[in-house]
């Protein structure tokens, strides 16, 4: 038996129906393969979970999830609790105390999916955006001062490392190089208006390039990328960005391959040495919460992220076709992708085709 622990944070809003969904796909396909055996643990940390004990997790909280081989995460949240309450508490302290700095975002038209760009098909939409998730432009560096007079006045820190920029830099080189369909690297920078950080990002993509000479490399500005990212999205092969360039982009890679609630991400710490952690691009969505009609496909494509991570690519490989089955058909699908179904028909519908297809 190939065994594995993953902690569960479901979180708040339809954070909990969306990786109960994910949770039943894992377990239909391991059941199928016969051969994997997942020991879960559920944690409620959550905004609920804040305004209980004041906190979004207990104290000891990192101590208690670094055991785990993963962490899979819903989406924390919610109104009554500020956001940068949620994420500071929760999420941005796990994914810099274990590492995680790459953030995988993979920009790719499932079958079945329309996408929002005139004539665009599946051929058209696929590439992976490389986020920076540990330092740049999100450090706690900066601080406020003289509020409430004439000269207030507010100063955040962009943090640029060598030790920071090289190591995302060379996951991406490592990326285009062995999976890139072209071998072909995109930089994002912004060198002319910020003359510190992006010129220095931009020469660490030039010396890194120099390791791998294979591999082709733009470096192109950040605003015009985002105007390719809609007028020729098909020449992307691997995009690596800095953590607000990432961020921004994502949103827009996003939407041009069908929504937040498609969209997955990976927060990997590619060592290994801590638990890695995998989460629907989307939030907690308090619109549509508790109304049992989120779409649970992030949160699918996520676990099958995860069971790739951990080595399980078969499986990993097995979700993601019937997932494009099911979306592909459009018989069951969530009102966002203009079906009918709820959350839970569309898992239940995942996992029978599962069964009828690998059994
Ligand atoms: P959101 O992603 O929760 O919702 C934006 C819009 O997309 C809403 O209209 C929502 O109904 C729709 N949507 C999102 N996911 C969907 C899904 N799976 N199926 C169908 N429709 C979906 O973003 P919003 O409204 O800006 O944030 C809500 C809360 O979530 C905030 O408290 C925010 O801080 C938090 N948030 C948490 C994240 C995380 O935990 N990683 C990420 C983004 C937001
Ligand atoms: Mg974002």
């Amino acid at each position: 038996m190939r065994n594995y622990s993953i902690a569960l944070i479901p979180g708040d809003g339809i954070g909990v129906d969306v990786i109960r969904e994910g949770k039943k796909v894992i377990d239909t396909v391991c059941e199928l393969d016969g051969g994997v055996s997942i020991q879960y643990q559920k944690f409620n940390w959550s905004c609920e979970y804040y305004l209980k004990h004041g906190t979004m997790m207990p104290e000891d909280g990192l101590e208690i999830l670094k055991n785990f081989d993963s962490i899979y995460l819903g989406a924390v949240g919610y109104p009554g609790v500020p956001d940068h309450i949620s994420l500071w508490g929760l999420l941005l302290p796990i994914r810099r105390q274990f590492q995680q700095y790459i953030n995988i975002r993979p920009v790719k038209l499932l079958r079945g999916i329309q996408s929002p760009l005139a004539n665009r098909g599946v051929e058209d939409l696929d590439f992976i955006v490389i986020r920076e998730n540990n330092e740049g432009e999100y450090s706690s560096i900066g601080g406020r001062m003289y509020e409430g007079t004439n000269m207030d006045m507010a100063i955040q820190n962009s943090v640029f490392t060598k030790h920071g920029v090289e190591r995302v830099l060379r996951y991406a080189f490592e990326l285009a190089n062995k999976q890139g369909k072209r071998k072909q690297l995109t930089a994002a920078t912004k060198s002319n208006g910020i003359n510190h950080t992006m010129p220095f990002w931009d020469e660490y993509v030039c010396k890194i390039n120099k390791e791998y000479p294979e591999v082709s490399t733009d470096i192109v500005h950040i605003d015009a990328l985002c105007a390719y990212f809609v007028t020729r999205p098909d020449t992307f092969d691997v995009v690596v960005a800095s953590n607000l360039f990432g961020d921004i982009l994502t949103d827009l890679g996003a939407a041009i391959v069908g929504g937040l609630g498609i969209a997955p991400s990976a927060n990997i710490n590619p060592e290994k040495k801590f638990p890695s952690m995998f989460e629907p691009v989307h939030g907690s969505a308090p619109d549509i919460a508790g109304k049992g009609i989120a779409n649970p496909t992030a949160a699918i494509w996520c676990a099958s992220m995860m069971l790739e991570h951990l080595g399980e690519t078969k499986l990993a490989r097995a979700i993601m076709v019937v997932l494009e089955d099911v979306l592909a058909e459009g018989a069951v699908v969530t009102p966002d992708l203009g079906g009918k179904a709820t959350t839970e028909e569309f898992g239940d519908e995942v996992c029978k085709r599962l069964k009828e297809r690998y059994k």
